[in-house]
């Protein structure tokens, strides 16, 4: 499918307050962008980006677990051409998947990362349609790739995203929809993974890339890069790779 022009566009951002997030609404600004509603949960968090950018960033309330802030949002953002699905929890860092004590943690991830972008999408595929098609980013992970033993639930909940992804793609038709696998970025979220991280506006930069190109599977940064082709050519090596890797850290 041919790419997405960023100038001009009207996009949605979930979880806009920090984060990747955060940095992907300061780049569809700086490349042209009319106009980004910011989602967060609470409005407050995103009051400096509207300031600095008025008339342009407007704060949306967007829990993406809360059907009533989702149905406001989507009353509300009727021009959107490009949705971005990025808010996402990693809750169940270090428990394993067969400790019971991770059920809860996994359907808090499940809900957020794996609900939240079947349920806001949903709202949002009409006035897609209505615009033009448009765009879908969804923000998955390499570990939709491959299990990490640090991050079982976690990745389960990726690779979740990740099929989500593939269904969108069926279901709306003259939609691009982008699925994102990066590495570990330097968020909040990865501040406990000693390893180098990309910075969360390199990996904006390579998302919008992504868009203006038509490209379906991002993979934004070196660490993804080096996984995502290795995984499209040898996906059993990979996991073999990640158990060997957990093994040795272990
Ligand atoms: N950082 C990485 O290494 C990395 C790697 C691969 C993929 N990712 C993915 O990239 C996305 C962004 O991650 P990040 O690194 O920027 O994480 P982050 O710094 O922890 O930010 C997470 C964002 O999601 C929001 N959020 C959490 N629960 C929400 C909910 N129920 N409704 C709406 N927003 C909610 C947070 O809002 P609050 O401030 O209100 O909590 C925050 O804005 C996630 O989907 C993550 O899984 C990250």
């Amino acid at each position: 499918m041919s790419g997405r022009k960023i100038e001009g566009s009207v996009a949605l951002v979930t979880g806009s307050n920090r984060g990747i997030g955060r940095a992907i609404v300061e780049v569809l600004i700086e490349r042209g962008a009319t106009k980004v509603y910011a989602g967060a949960r609470n409005v407050d968090s995103v009051a400096d980006l509207v300031a600095a950018h008025p008339g342009k960033v407007v704060a949306v309330e967007l829990d993406v677990t809360n059907a009533d802030h989702i149905a406001n949002a989507a009353a509300l953002a009727t021009d959107v051409s490009l949705l971005v699905n990025n808010a996402g929890v990693a809750s169940s860092m270090g428990v394993m998947i067969t400790d019971p004590a991770t059920n809860p943690l996994a359907r808090t991830e499940f809900e957020v990362n794996v609900c939240g972008v079947m349920t806001v999408t949903q709202a949002f595929a009409p006035a897609l349609n209505a615009n033009g098609g448009g765009a879908i980013v969804n923000l998955g992970s390499v570990a939709s790739l491959v299990s990490f033993a640090m991050a079982q639930t976690y990745s389960a909940s990726k690779a979740a995203v990740h099929s989500v992804t593939q269904s969108l793609r069926i279901a709306l038709g003259n939609t691009l929809v982008v699925g994102v696998y990066p590495g570990p970025v330097d968020t909040d979220m990865a501040a406990g993974i000693p390893m180098d991280k990309a910075t969360p506006a390199s990996v904006a930069h390579e998302i919008l890339d992504g868009v203006e190109g038509g490209v379906e599977e991002v993979f934004p940064d070196p660490m993804s890069k080096e996984m995502g082709a290795f995984y499209l050519q040898n996906p059993k090596g990979l996991e073999q790779q990640a158990a060997q890797m957990a093994q040795e850290s272990a």
